[in-house]
């Protein structure tokens, strides 16, 4: 794990964040982790299945969406979306958008390939350009502000690190309008139950993960 800084998860851990409003009483907020590797069960989805734990825990509904087996095709770079806000392609896009246009907060988690993301998640990015035409070309409304975090894993080994991979994520959720509020950075991990020997990291994302859903019930009960 790096990072000095204060983060939301330690908020959580030192009892600094919000108490969880009454579960019986307060509205459900959804909460959807982003699989980002191909490789289902490993390191980067057992990270981000402890940060929805500990989202379930603080409160919320929890929903998973793994990037690998969605069937989008790579974006064209057709730019029709820049004129339309709709993308051309004739694969189950609008599925996906529903399902992150209706969540209240977002948590991805990804495996670092080659100093950024793998394939199967780049292309979802990639697919992301509507909502950047939407705002930034066709003057759409800004969507509204959610809450967020970022979960890495990585061997180690090279010398670029998590920068690439964090940068490439970030671009995107700024154009989803997600306040990142935490980015966990696991190093050391390779075969898919490697995380299991850093219960720190497991801590640490089920902490990540509380963070993100005391904040999207407060937003969503303010
Ligand atoms: C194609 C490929 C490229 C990789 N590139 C890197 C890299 O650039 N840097 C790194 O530290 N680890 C790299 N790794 C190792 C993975 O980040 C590591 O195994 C990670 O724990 C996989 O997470 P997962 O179990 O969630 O898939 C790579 C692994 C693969 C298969």
């Amino acid at each position: 794990m790096s990072g000095d800084e204060r983060t939301a998860r330690d908020a959580v851990a030192s009892g600094d964040a919000l108490i969880a409003p009454d579960p019986v009483t307060a509205p459900r907020p959804l909460v959807l982790g982003i699989a980002g590797s191909p490789r289902r069960g490993g390191n980067s989805d057992t990270l981000l299945a402890a940060a929805l734990d500990g989202a379930a825990e603080a409160g919320v509904a929890t929903d998973t969406l793994a990037a690998a087996g969605l069937g989008l095709a790579p974006c064209r770079g057709c730019n029709t979306c820049s004129r339309t806000g709709e993308c051309i392609l004739s694969d189950p896009w609008r599925d996906v958008f529903e399902r992150i246009d209706r969540v209240d907060a977002l948590i991805v988690a990804s495996p670092v390939y080659f100093a950024t993301v793998p394939a199967v998640l780049k292309i979802l990015y990639d697919r992301m350009q509507p909502y950047w035409a939407r705002t930034h070309v066709l003057g759409h409304p800004r969507p509204a502000r959610r809450p967020g975090a970022i979960l890495l894993a990585r061997s180690g080994g090279d010398p670029y690190g998590f920068d690439a991979a964090e940068a490439t994520t970030r671009s995107v959720l700024a154009v989803l309008g997600i306040d990142v509020l935490d980015v966990l950075k696991v190093a050391g991990l390779d075969a898919g139950g490697d995380v299991a020997h850093h219960p720190e990291a497991l801590t640490g994302a089920r902490l990540l993960g509380s963070a993100v859903a005391l904040e999207a019930i407060r937003r969503r009960s303010g």
